[in-house]
């Protein structure tokens, strides 16, 4: 048998609507790679934040290494020698790569002085154990978000984790990335660590992880040998039916010109250059994908478009008419809807119930709003319709949407965008973070716009998503539009290299 490092028994944890834990049983072997997956709102987050200390369960029982632990705060987690990388990274970007590990846990010197060359010299061992380098001078606000993730891994490691515990730490990576946390990971376990990986895309599950455990609704539903099972096998475990991977998409009708964008140019917060010489049109009927890193002008590009960043010289027209800087309510009235990539701070308003949020930004409209009164009856046969049509759960419009999970958070706002029959769509990231069934609904949704006639821009980091419904792909870089790509000529290694600035010899994929 092999050695456990971490058990977990009949974990029960309840929220005011919803058991998000209910008699969670999960066993994690010492050394192995532990995927664990689910639909939104399964539990899986709620479960580590239970070993990390950051929740207490209502009953059930935790073993690290055999013996039984109560957790009561993440400074016992990190005694126990359990980390977590969380999805949002915590890191000061103001700070260097060492600052920011040895935070908290300073080496003195004298039992006064920060040891700062100790720190620089165990944050070089570490990084240089996994088998890459990392400047620990280099703030964190010049470094990609990669090494920035690196950066957590080590920080994970300076405080002597043994259990690592990722929340969706792909999210946010380009192929190229993933691969290379794949082998810091793999590294890891070699060296005996334990890893606990949660992640909705069940490729990177096949090809990572030891075993796997699959939640539904609060419960476990499966524990597999990785080697034993197969994607269709476990998306059907997850979302209890069959999930189709391959998505027909029917044949181009283009339309009129749309949106149009000459010669764009904007400046970051930083008031640097960051949309440079941008120019591109989207057709009626038409799906314009931008690949890209983060980080690479695609979030300025769409808050220039939709207002809510000026434009420093170019302009944006939309049909006819000109909507260079706009005011955002002008343009979301010129019926430009917008799926925003950063949802925390831009999509929902978390101290508002679900159906309030489902009303942002058109609540002081017909039919929601008449004159000065709101119209309730509307408003909430509206919220039903769409938690209903989204499957957004749990399936009460009155519930804050903070204690919404992850996912169906972003249900919310891309139901709420969808719904208002908009001319252009732009889609940020409009699937991350969202389990397989989900993805399945959101693209069909995406694709039936555009097939209704619509013109959309789609942004994404995720190639899979960029290959699989862009019409034409624009590849950003620095600012720039580096190439545009035919996506039945190229693929994501292609993408992913242009991506990272890399010039390929331009293959015959470039369409005009
Ligand atoms: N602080 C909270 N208050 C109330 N309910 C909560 C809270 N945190 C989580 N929940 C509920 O518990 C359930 C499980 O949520 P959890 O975040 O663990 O899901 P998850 O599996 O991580 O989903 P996702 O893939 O969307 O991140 C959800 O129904 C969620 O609405
Ligand atoms: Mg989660």
């Amino acid at each position: 048998m092999p050695e456990i490092a971490l058990e977990m028994k009949n974990i029960t944890k309840r929220f005011p609507l919803v058991v998000a834990n209910d008699k969670v049983s999960f066993t994690v072997y010492k050394g192995e790679i532990h995927a664990l997956v689910g639909e939104n709102g399964a539990g899986k987050s709620t479960l580590m934040s239970i070993l990390y200390g950051l929740y207490q369960a209502d009953s059930g029982q935790i073993f690290i290494n055999g013996k039984k632990v109560n957790i009561a705060n993440p400074n016992v987690a990190i005694n126990l020698k359990i980390g977590m990388v969380h999805q949002h990274f915590m890191l000061v970007p103001p700070l260097t790569v060492a600052e920011n590990i040895i935070l908290g846990m300073e080496p003195k010197k004298n039992n006064i002085f920060i040891d700062m060359e100790k720190a620089i010299k165990r944050v070089e061992e570490l990084s240089e154990n996994m088998g890459f380098k990392i400047d620990p001078k280099a703030k964190i606000e010049n470094i990609s978000v990669g090494i920035q993730q690196r950066v957590e891994i080590i920080k994970v490691l300076y405080r002597g984790a043994e259990i690592l515990v990722m929340d969706e730490p792909t999210a946010v990576l380009t192929p190229q990335e993933v691969e290379e946390l794949f082998e810091i990971l793999r590294s890891l376990k070699k060296q005996g660590k334990t890893i606990i990986f949660i992640t909705h895309k069940l490729n990177e599950v096949k090809d990572l992880s030891d075993r796997v455990t699959v939640m539904r609704r609060g419960k476990v539903v499966g524990v597999k040998n990785t080697k034993d099972t197969n994607q269709e096998e476990i998306a059907s475990m997850m979302v209890g039916r069959k999930v189709i991977f391959e998505i027909e998409k029917k044949p181009l009708n283009l339309g009129k010109t749309a949106l149009k964008v000459e010669k764009l140019e904007a400046l970051s917060n930083k008031g640097l250059p960051a949309v440079k010489n941008i120019s591109f049109e989207i057709k009626e009927g038409e799906i314009l994908g931008f690949a890209g890193v983060e980080g690479n002008g695609q979030t300025e590009l769409v808050e220039v478009i939709t207002g809510l960043r000026p434009a420093s010289s170019g302009k944006i027209f939309l049909y006819d008419k000109d909507i260079t800087n706009y005011s955002p309510r002008s343009i979301r009235e010129d019926k430009i809807a917008h799926i925003p990539e950063d949802r925390r701070q831009r999509g929902i308003i978390s101290n508002y119930t679900v159906a309030e949020n489902l009303i942002l930004g058109n609540h002081y409209r017909s039919p929601f709003s008449k004159g000065f009164v709101l119209n309730f009856t509307a408003i909430n046969n509206h919220a039903n319709n769409l938690i209903k049509d989204f499957d957004i759960r749990p399936s009460d419009k009155d519930n804050l949407l903070k204690s919404l999970s992850g996912g169906n958070q972003q249900k919310v706002i891309v139901a709420r965008e969808l719904y208002g029959e908009p001319k252009l769509l732009i889609a940020a990231q409009p699937t991350r973070g969202l389990d397989v069934g989900s993805i399945e609904f959101v693209h069909q949704q995406i694709l039936n716009e555009r097939d209704k006639g619509k013109a959309i821009l789609l942004i994404s980091a995720d190639l899979e998503e960029i290959l699989s419904l862009s019409d034409r792909i624009a590849v950003i870089y620095e600012g720039e539009i580096v190439d545009v790509l035919d996506p039945k000529k190229t693929d994501e290694k292609e993408i992913g290299l242009l991506m990272t600035g890399s010039t390929t010899n331009k293959k015959l994929s470039k369409v005009k």
